[in-house]
């Protein structure tokens, strides 16, 4: 029998899988990678022999192992990487969908790698990669239902690693964070959408698109594997890069409340937070300054007045000393809110755009509200509030429109 080690790699037509047969192929494997389709793959991967799954269906996983026997006569490796992802809210989901997300995620896996284990067991010996995900350790809102197929992968490896050691056989999980590949766009639409959840669904979408565009190279991810795949004693997770790790450590050790707060941010969600947080609260402002359209200075200098949040008009009121209304701003119109302790001093144009400016302001405690008005003119509201007295809370609040931030820098 051929000394090369055999590898089996699902989902080899594009993105994570493909650098996984290609770089497994250059290190000595001889690689089968699976496809459904055939045309992209066979271009790109000479040294990767095609072999036909739909991992979903159980006759096809068994003939594609079968094809690998017979032609190899082993599998060393089986690198359960096929997957795709299903976009929106839980409750837009429907039950078919989230049963289809799972036949290929999760099952697809568990039909994959018992199709293999019993020739795994009689060689004494193989290596089972399942790719995971970062959103298998973390939430992933509006990706409820991949998050729980990645969660479950998680449980599934650990456990079927306990029980194959015996054999020889170990099973590890890689823990990708984004990465740059068209899953995206092979991603699926949940197909029951409700207007209540369209803001933070496009939200969380822009978000997760931008950091799959600014994410890790495929190859990164299979680097990983094949480390996994060599390595004498192979660990049972395997975060991928920097970040990932440090997410990985924080999920274990920061306070629940931080690491809520900083996927939020991440998301883009912090504005649910922020207005659900301050929600019904009161701060007396002892002088703001209103914003306008027209980009108006000191509307109200050295007046005393109210910010208010208010859960059922769903609106940020500052009401003048006499409480009447001045300005306010819809909730819908906000697309940026961040709490942040600073002392950072008042018409200090640059905080404005830059939250990280405030942070290196410590001391008091500042709200940005970033919004646009009806006719889409970008402001931000700067509120600070003074934590020591938090009943009678005083503000200062001072309002610019970009244009004027502008002006003010030229200054
Ligand atoms: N990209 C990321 O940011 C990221 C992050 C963490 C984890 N991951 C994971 O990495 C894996 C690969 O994703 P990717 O980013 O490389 O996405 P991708 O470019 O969309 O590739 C997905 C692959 O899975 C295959 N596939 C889907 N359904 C299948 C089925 N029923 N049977 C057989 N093959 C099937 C696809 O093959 P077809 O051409 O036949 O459809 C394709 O080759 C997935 O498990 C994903 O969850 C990705």
């Amino acid at each position: 029998m051929s000394q090369e080690k055999v590898a089996l790699v699902t989902g080899v037509s594009s993105g994570i899988g493909r650098a996984i047969a290609g770089l497994l192929s250059r290190h000595g494997f001889r690689v089968f990678g699976t496809a459904r389709g055939n045309g992209g793959a066979k271009r790109a991967l000479e040294n990767v022999e095609l072999v036909h799954v739909d991992v979903r269906n159980e006759e096809s996983v068994d003939s594609c192992v079968r094809t690998v026997l017979d032609r190899a006569g082993r599998i060393d490796a089986l690198v359960n990487n096929a997957g795709y992802t299903l976009i929106g809210s839980l409750e837009e989901t429907t039950i078919e969908e989230a049963k289809q997300l799972f036949d290929t995620n999760f099952f697809g896996v568990l039909r994959m790698t018992q199709a293999v284990l019993r020739f795994m067991r009689d060689q004494r010996s193989g290596r089972i990669v399942n790719i995971g995900s970062l959103v298998g350790f973390v939430p992933a809102p509006y990706q409820g239902i991949y998050c729980a197929s990645k969660h479950a992968l998680e449980g599934y490896s650990e456990s079927l690693d306990h029980e194959v050691r015996q054999f020889g056989i170990h099973v590890s999980i890689i823990e990708p964070g984004f990465t740059r590949t068209n899953i995206a766009q092979n991603s699926q639409i949940a197909g029951r959408p409700l207007q209540v959840y369209a803001d933070g669904r496009n939200r969380v979408l822009e978000a997760v698109s931008q950091n799959i565009a600014k994410g890790g190279t495929p190859l990164v991810v299979a680097e990983v594997v094949l480390d996994a795949l060599t390595s004498q004693s192979p660990r049972s997770r395997y975060p991928v890069g920097p970040e990932v790790k440090f997410v990985s450590r924080l999920r274990k050790f920061a306070p629940s409340s931080l690491f809520d707060r900083g996927l939020r941010r991440q998301l883009a969600l912090l504005i649910i937070f922020a207005t659900k947080s301050f929600a019904a609260e009161r701060f007396a402002c002892a002088e703001y300054f209103a914003a306008t359209p027209a980009g108006q200075k000191k509307a109200e200098a050295g007046v005393k007045g109210t910010l208010i949040f208010d859960q059922y008009s769903k609106k940020v009121e500052f009401l003048n000393p006499k409480g009447t209304p001045a300005f306010s701003i819809n909730y819908d119109e906000i697309h940026a809110m961040q709490y942040e302790k600073t002392n950072q001093p008042r018409y200090v144009a640059a905080v404005v755009i830059s939250p990280a400016f405030l942070l290196t302001r410590s001391k008091k405690h500042y709200l940005t509200i970033e919004y646009n008005d009806p006719s889409g003119e970008a402001h931000s509201v700067i509120v600070r509030l003074n934590k020591k007295n938090a009943r009678a809370a005083v503000a200062t609040a001072t309002a610019q429109t970009s244009k004027s931030v502008e002006q003010i820098e030229e200054k």
